[in-house]
Formats: C-alpha cells, sequence, structure tokens
C-alpha cells in the first residue's frame, strides 16, 4: 500500500500532529482522582457504599425504577438475557452494526443469535426487517443506539408487544439520548449501559442494568455478585456479619468502589460533556461539508442523540482512497480513529457457527467497510480539532 500522501519533507513525512492523539481519551478531573485516592486511603476498594452511591445517582438521572451496577456492559447484556429468562432454543433478534458482546450476551445465555439489517442512514436495526426475522423460537430483540443515536424505540416496543417478546436496550453508546421524550435504557424491559474508558462517561471498566420490574433487578444483583443471597457485600460493613447463602450458580460481575469514584464525577459532567462533542460534531460538520464523505445525518426531530462516534464514510469508488488506506494514513498524521463495526457477519467464528453470510446483511457490510470514527472526546481541545480537520482533509483531495 502506498502511504506517501502525509507531506513530505527531506524524504521525513510532515505529521499533522507532533504527539499521537489517542482516539476516545477521556476527560479525567483532580475530583476523579482525589475520589480515587481517597478511596485507597479508607482501605475500601471492593464493592461497597460508593458504588451504591453511584448506582443510585445513575438511576436517578436515567429516573428509572431499578438500577444495579457491574464491572462491564458485557455483563449487564449477559445478566439480563438471564433475567429475561432466555433459553438454550430461544432465538434473539439484534443488529448486525454492533459490537461482538451484544451477540456474545445472546450465545453466552445459550440461545441463537438472529440478525436484522440496518437502516444505511440511522445505521440502527432497520425496524422493518425485524418483523420479516421473527419465527415461533423469537423471545427478545436488542436493540443498539449505534453511535448515540437512539432507535426508533414506539415501534420497536409495538413490535415486542405484538409478537410478546423481551426487549434489552443496548444503551452502551447512548447514556445520554432520548427518543420521543423516552429515555434510551427505561424504555424496554432492560437497559445495559457501558462506562468503558472510551464511552461518554467512564469508570475505566464498569456498566450498569437498568429494569421496570423489582424482581428482574433482585435476579440480576443475586447473579452478580456469585449468586450470593441480597446484599452480601454488607458482611464486611460495621452492621456485623451476616451469613450469605448461595441461591444460584452466579458470575464475578461486580463494580468496585475505586471505579465508582470516577463514575460518580463523571456523571456531575455528563451534561457539559454533551454539550462539548456537539461543538465538536458541529465543527467537524462544517469542515467536512463539500468533502466527498458521507458525514453522520442530523439526529431524527424530538430526539436526544448521545453524540459518542462520529463517523464519517470512505467510499474509494468516490474518492479513489480506500477505508483502510485512510486509518493509515490517518495514524500516519498522528491522529488516531476507530472502526465501529465491520459488520458482526464479517468474524470467521460467527459465520462458521450461523453460517452468516456478510452480503445478507449489505448496509451494514457496505458501511462496515466503509465507516471511520474521528475523535469526539469531551477532552479535544481546540488545535486537536483542527489537527483532525486538517489531516481529514489533507489525505482525501477535492475531485
Ligand atoms: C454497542 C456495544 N455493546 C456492548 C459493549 C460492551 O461494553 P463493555 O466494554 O462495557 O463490556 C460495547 C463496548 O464497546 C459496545 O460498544
Amino acid at each position: 500500500m502506498n502511504f506517501d500522501r502525509p507531506a513530505i519533507k527531506g524524504g521525513i513525512p510532515i505529521r499533522t500532529k507532533n504527539n499521537f492523539l489517542v482516539f476516545g481519551s477521556p476527560l479525567i478531573e483532580n475530583e476523579e482522582i482525589e475520589e480515587v485516592v481517597a478511596s485507597m486511603r479508607s482501605g475500601w476498594l471492593g464493592m461497597g457504599p460508593k458504588v451504591a452511591q453511584f448506582e443510585e445517582e445513575f438511576r436517578k438521572y436515567k429516573a428509572a425504577s431499578y438500577a444495579t451496577a457491574l464491572n462491564s456492559c458485557t455483563a449487564a447484556l449477559h445478566l439480563s438475557m438471564i433475567a429475561a429468562g432466555i433459553k438454550p432454543g430461544d432465538e434473539v433478534i439484534t443488529t448486525p452494526m454492533t459490537f461482538c458482546a451484544t451477540v456474545n450476551a445472546i450465545i453466552h445465555a445459550g440461545a441463537t443469535p438472529v440478525l436484522a439489517d440496518i437502516n444505511p442512514i440511522t445505521m440502527n436495526i432497520d425496524t422493518s426487517e425485524i418483523e420479516k426475522k421473527i419465527t415461533s423460537r423469537t423471545r427478545a430483540l436488542i436493540p443498539v443506539h449505534f453511535a448515540g443515536r437512539p432507535c426508533e424505540m414506539d415501534v420497536l416496543m409495538d413490535i415486542a408487544e405484538r409478537y410478546n417478546l423481551k426487549v434489552i436496550e443496548d444503551c452502551a453508546h447512548a447514556i445520554e439520548a432520548e427518543w420521543k421524550g423516552m429515555k434510551t435504557g427505561t424504555i424496554g424491559d432492560f437497559g445495559c449501559f457501558s462506562f468503558y474508558v472510551t464511552k461518554n462517561i467512564v469508570t475505566g471498566e464498569g456498566g450498569r442494568v437498568l429494569t421496570k420490574r423489582e424482581e428482574d433487578i433482585a435476579r440480576i444483583k443475586i447473579l452478580g455478585l456469585h449468586g450470593m443471597s441480597k446484599d452480601a457485600w454488607k458482611r464486611f460493613t460495621d452492621e456485623g456479619h451476616k451469613h450469605y447463602f448461595v441461591v444460584e450458580a452466579g458470575f464475578k460481575y461486580n463494580m468496585m468502589d475505586l471505579q465508582a469514584a470516577i463514575g460518580i464525577h463523571q456523571l456531575k459532567r455528563v451534561g457539559l460533556f454533551l454539550e462539548r462533542r456537539k461543538e465538536i460534531w458541529k465543527k467537524y460538520n462544517e469542515a467536512f461539508e463539500g468533502l466527498p464523505i458521507t458525514i453522520p445525518a442530523d439526529p431524527q426531530p424530538e430526539t436526544i442523540h448521545s453524540r459518542h462516534l462520529y463517523t464519517i464514510m470512505i467510499d474509494e469508488n468516490r474518492i479513489g482512497i480506500s477505508r483502510d488506506y485512510f486509518l493509515n494514513a490517518m495514524t500516519l498524521e498522528n491522529i488516531g480513529i476507530g472502526v465501529h463495526y465491520l459488520s458482526i457477519p464479517e468474524h470467521p467464528y460467527y459465520q462458521k457457527e450461523f453460517g452468516w453470510k456478510t452480503e445478507e446483511y449489505p448496509n451494514a457490510m457496505r458501511i462496515g467497510r466503509q465507516t471511520v470514527s474521528l475523535p469526539l472526546s469531551a477532552k479535544l481541545t481546540g488545535q486537536d480539532i483542527q489537527d483532525v480537520i486538517e489531516a481529514v482533509k489533507k489525505i482525501i483531495v477535492q475531485p
């Protein structure tokens, strides 16, 4: 592959940026650092009062009925599947444009994942494709609010009601999002969130489940801590030792106070971060107008878009350079980029296991092969944004 596009002077490429701009690097302030240090000094590092505080504050932020903290969105999806009663032989419909964790959670519950292609504009599951995929074995839907854009939840919930399906929202990208006044993660039966390092708020690793029903959250709390009876973590508090009883074979999926210490302060800034990402989004939109690339569609009316990923499409037929050439050229310019995602059927495991063919999901296939995520973290400085724009323009020469 020929990477001669970065300007060359005296044989040395001139990079747009001197230091590598890490994709998705989070904005961490002193409050988080001091809270983590305080946890370390207190000696209470594991699951404890800060986890309980973060759990409750996030529940209130989302105006949800019930919430529990876990160590990842992957864990949240897995336990939601179990609490939803998904079993071997069942089918669960989701999107081919997602992170592998969504599909793996279905597999770990013993069920069979079924994919419905995406709408090429919204990049979310195409609701008109869902009904074609429903069989007598279908038990649940997992919509993924891709890039932070909420799925058409009213249509989806109507399908779920008509076919008696559980709905598990994958909100890994969509902490702040709303569909027609309804908050993502509170519309379906379960809402699963991620606080992974690149997400809109972070705890390093971390996750959350919201549920509508008390019995679902109670089961998930128990399953997330080895299957031990209610509030087993309290056995180490000054409330006095309480015996716990193992009531199910659970998992080690709990969050730590060290993680919650970061999350408590990140959550206070969730709105500020979103405003900053909106500004960056607008700057990118303005800068890329007229370039032969596709930029994200505007948010739909009556929605809040979480602005998690700013994705551009690099169509080789249109601009003469491939997406992978562009990825490498951006890296040479010292700009970290991401790919979200190669469509799920591109991966050999799923092809082998389920016989999926990439071409059977043409919208997801095309987008997966053209998409590039540009840096969008609230941490970006004005200079960083300029550098990203300059690098894109340097590589994509106007026709
Ligand atoms: C759409 C989607 N679902 C699930 C996950 C899994 O999240 P976590 O890393 O918190 O397990 C991710 C993480 O990148 C994601 O992007």
